[in-house]
């Protein structure tokens, strides 16, 4: 059976945040809100705990967690050694969207890193997610808490739809405020490498550690990739029911090709929906189901937007969703990231 608890993330109930505590504690799963996306909690250091995150979510087991901790003393026990620029890179992003990965130690099961010799690191900076990990006094291994291969979960109705009944606790305490999962940094290798773009920009990195690579899969445009360094990368994503289309180019040129892909796949019998933005919104017919993701101007709005409008899509049936690419820069790398990811990489250019 699952329980809901709700909570205000301003006004926390302790008495019933250390219940989802003990149910932490005790080996249970717990789904519980985090500044980027919602995530499925167990004890890290139970194997059988960890377990019932792969099986609730269906995910493979070659896929590893992310280990949460409310303190950033913690970080010393879960790895081999802490190098300066790692060091810095706590001092500077955590509590934050920030994802590390370093040599893990002996005490870390090997179910929770899938074998691997790292783990994942990283402290989250939502009140409730600190004092539920602070008042279970144990480090947390959480995936985002959606059925594997689906949009992660913004909201707690995100997580009801997809793990009702699966795990013992949900927490709502309302949405997630960035809206994409953290920015995982391999610190093995000189210079780091970002494996996944979040919440945290390369160009935020780069002022605090110096030099960064980025994964050369994170802009890919097709499926045929080098062997992906953070196994996450190889599987379906972000995917909701419908298929879905990117369109990319300058604004005026990307509606009007969204236009006249809208009445193609509409005069074949399908039930399009478009994922405009606000500059956009206004030239789509009402005809068509168009939401708008966010401003094109503030990509964080857009981010903060995207899986729950891929959601909303799923919700009114439509089967095929055209969505209006936007710039790669800042968090539109990570926005454009999950994007392509949902569509299967399926693309095409407006303006040539
Ligand atoms: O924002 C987030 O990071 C959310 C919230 C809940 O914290 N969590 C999240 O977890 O997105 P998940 O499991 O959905 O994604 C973790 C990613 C996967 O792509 C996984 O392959 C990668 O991190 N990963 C985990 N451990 C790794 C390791 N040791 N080496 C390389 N990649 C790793
Ligand atoms: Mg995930």
């Amino acid at each position: 059976m699952t329980e809901i608890i709700k909570l205000d993330k301003d006004d926390i109930d302790r008495d019933k945040l250390l219940y989802a505590a003990e149910v932490l504690k005790k080996g249970g799963l717990v789904a519980f809100p985090t500044e980027t996306v919602y995530g499925l909690g167990a004890d890290a250091l139970n194997e059988n705990a960890v377990r019932g995150i792969f099986a609730a979510k269906g995910r493979p087991s070659d896929n590893p967690l992310i280990v949460h901790i409310a303190d950033k003393d913690k970080l010393g026990g879960l790895v081999r050694r802490v190098p300066s620029s790692a060091q810095k890179a706590v001092d500077e992003f955590w509590p934050g969207p920030l994802t590390i990965i370093l040599p893990k130690s002996g005490i870390v099961p090997s179910v929770v890193t899938a074998g691997l010799d790292t783990v994942a690191v990283r402290m989250p900076a939502h009140p409730v997610a600190l004092e539920l990990i602070r008042l279970a006094g144990i480090c947390v291994a959480a995936p985002s808490a959606n059925l594997s291969g689906r949009p992660s979960p913004t909201r707690a109705e995100h997580v009801i739809e997809d793990l009702w009944g699966r795990v013992d606790v949900i927490i709502d305490a309302g949405s997630a405020e960035v809206g994409l999962e953290s920015t995982v940094l391999d610190m093995m290798v000189e210079p780091p490498m970002i494996l996944r773009p979040g919440g945290v920009t390369p160009a935020q990195l780069r002022e605090i550690i110096g030099e960064i690579a980025v994964d050369p899969a994170v802009e890919n445009r097709r499926e045929e990739r080098s062997i992906p360094k953070s196994p996450g990368m190889k599987y379906t994503h972000y995917s909701p029911r419908a298929d879905v289309l990117v369109v990319e180019g300058n604004a005026a040129a990307v509606a009007a090709k969204v236009r006249e892909l809208a009445a193609v796949f509409s005069a074949a019998g399908k039930k399009v929906g478009i994922m405009a933005t606000d500059q956009t919104l206004n030239l789509y017919p009402s005809g068509f189901a168009a939401i708008s993701a966010g401003d094109r101007e503030k990509p964080d709005t857009i981010a903060s937007n995207l899986f729950n409008t891929l959601r909303k899509f799923d919700e009114m049936g439509v089967d095929v969703i055209l969505a209006e690419a936007v710039e790669s820069t800042g968090i539109g790398l990570a926005v454009m990231n999950r994007l392509r990811k949902a569509a299967g990489y399926n693309t095409v250019r407006a303006d040539d």
